[in-house]
């Protein structure tokens, strides 16, 4: 059976990935929905341990690493037998938020040659075949942080700059991961989801 299409949904904090994710739900109700952090039981542990606040001091070599042991449990777990059955996966974030925000986010241009090295082992024969880049700027984002009832992340509240440097990230490794899709959010909802659907459409 052939290998099925696998599509990561990325963008920052606030660029709306939930809400076409929800919307690709109903649209495509086949499709295989899982996220990165998370996705798994121990991805979940993970996930917790890495938005936790009690976090806030780790060093970004363990970050990255923590990042990637959860994304390893996803592959293997999840992503690859998916794919295997020859079914359509997306992911809500992948191997793109890693270079955005550990590389670029963090300042640690070091741990690019790191994050290569052990995703090569990570992904083996699951690499993405598209990725959707929801973009907006920093400003528009923390805007609609702000306005979201749930609690903001220990992500969410980096600095502007930090959020800044992490759009930078996206927008340079965007073309590493499958076909590349940037979609401007600072637009209205439907013209957004519009290019969110042909882009689907368009790698199945
Ligand atoms: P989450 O609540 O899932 O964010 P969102 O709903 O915007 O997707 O939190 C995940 C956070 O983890 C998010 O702020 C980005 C960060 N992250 C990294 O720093 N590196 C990574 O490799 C991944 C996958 C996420």
């Amino acid at each position: 059976m052939a290998r099925g299409t696998f599509i990561i949904l990325e963008g920052g904090d606030g660029s709306g990935k939930t809400t076409h994710i929800e919307r690709l739900k109903k649209e495509f109700p086949a499709f295989v929905y899982t996220q990165d952090p998370g996705g798994t039981p121990l991805g979940t542990r993970v996930r917790d341990l890495l938005l936790s606040d009690d976090s806030k001091h780790i060093d970004a070599k363990t970050e990255l690493l923590l990042f990637l042991a959860s994304r390893a449990e996803l592959v293997a777990q999840i992503i690859r037998p998916a794919l295997k059955a020859g079914k359509t996966v997306v992911c809500n974030r992948f191997s793109l938020s890693s270079i955005a925000y550990q590389v670029y986010g963090r300042r640690r241009p070091g741990l690019l040659g790191l994050y290569r090295d052990v995703s090569a082992h990570v992904l083996e024969d699951c690499e993405p075949d598209a990725c959707l880049l929801l973009d907006v700027s920093p400003e528009i984002a923390a805007e609609r942080i702000r306005k979201r009832a749930d609690r903001a992340t220990r992500f969410d509240r980096e600095k502007l700059e930090f959020h800044r440097r992490v759009r930078k990230g996206y927008k340079k490794h965007v073309g590493e991961f499958g076909t590349p899709f940037v979609i401007n959010t600072e637009r209205p909802q439907e013209q957004v989801w519009k290019d969110v659907r042909d882009a689907v459409q368009s790698v199945l």
